[in-house]
């Protein structure tokens, strides 16, 4: 996987160095040990790639289930970028744009994001993102985009084959993983770069919002137990979620804070 990677990938420097495991714990985990221990020089936009994960991170504490070679997990690490560790967090939603984008090239078929990050075809989710920061003084040591994309995965278990899918399963195809994991990181330098103009998703805004599944639909915030509904109206330069409620009040909704269901599904 590794070779062939190397091979086809046309980025100016995201994902120059790979590294390389058929097993590993997690990438996250192993990504923040080799940032730990290394330099800016050595691995600023390094990728961590394994073929399978024996503890696949979710958010939430939740597990990702990571079987062998069938699906991507990997991780991108950026080395003391220059970015305020608030605006890191929309790291995560260019990441989302990036995938959705990809996946899209690849398969012809139109995948859509539903906010914050999560990348949804035909109303199921093909692929999770966690992003990890250490700060030093003011500024993040690293950061570490984690992603996993249900490439050729045939089944899911029972609990989540309402709300997971792989791109084999919607297209009928299996896909070559290389093609996608490349065609990611070739989509995330490019939106990184338009990013790191302005420090926020302004230069994005319209791309994400064009493929944000929730525009314009009904959304039911769910806050400390408390639910309450709207409409969502697009996203700030910074990724939140604009709500406009009954009232003609116009809501931002924060990541992290606030969990945003459809109306009568995941979506
Ligand atoms: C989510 O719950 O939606 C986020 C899932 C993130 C999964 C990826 S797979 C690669 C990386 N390593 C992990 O342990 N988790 C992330």
């Amino acid at each position: 996987m590794q070779k062939e990677l190397e091979k086809q990938l046309q980025t100016r420097w995201m994902g120059k160095k790979v590294f390389y495991r058929e097993e590993t714990e997690s990438t996250i985990t192993w990504a923040k040990e080799a940032a730990k221990a290394g330099s800016r020089e050595e691995l600023d936009g390094a990728l961590f790639l394994a073929e399978a994960q024996t503890g696949g991170k979710g958010r939430m504490g939740r597990v990702w289930t990571s079987p062998p070679g069938q699906n991507i997990y990997m991780n991108l690490l950026l080395m003391e970028p220059e970015i305020s560790p608030m605006n890191a967090a929309s790291l995560t939603l260019v990441m989302g744009l990036s995938v959705a984008q990809a996946a899209t090239e690849v398969t012809g078929k139109k995948a859509g994001i539903k906010w914050p990050n999560d990348v949804v075809m035909s109303g199921k989710k093909i692929c999770g993102i966690l992003t990890e920061m250490q700060i030093s003084g003011n500024m993040p040591k690293y950061i570490t985009i984690g992603v996993g994309i249900n490439v050729n995965q045939k089944e899911f278990p029972e609990e989540l084959q309402d709300k997971a899918t792989s791109l084999m399963l919607e297209t009928g195809e299996i896909l070559v993983r290389e093609e996608v994991a490349v065609k990611t990181l070739e989509y995330f330098e490019k939106n990184y770069e338009k990013f790191l103009e302005t420090q926020d998703l302004s230069r994005l805004k319209a791309e994400y919002e064009a493929l944000l599944l929730n525009q314009n639909q009904p959304v039911r915030l769910i806050e400390k137990g408390v639910e309450s509904r709207g409409i969502a109206r697009g996203i700030t330069e910074k990724g939140e979620l604009l709500v406009e409620f009954e009232t003609g009040e116009i809501r931002k909704v924060l990541s992290g804070e606030v969990s945003v269901r459809g109306l009568y599904s995941y979506v």
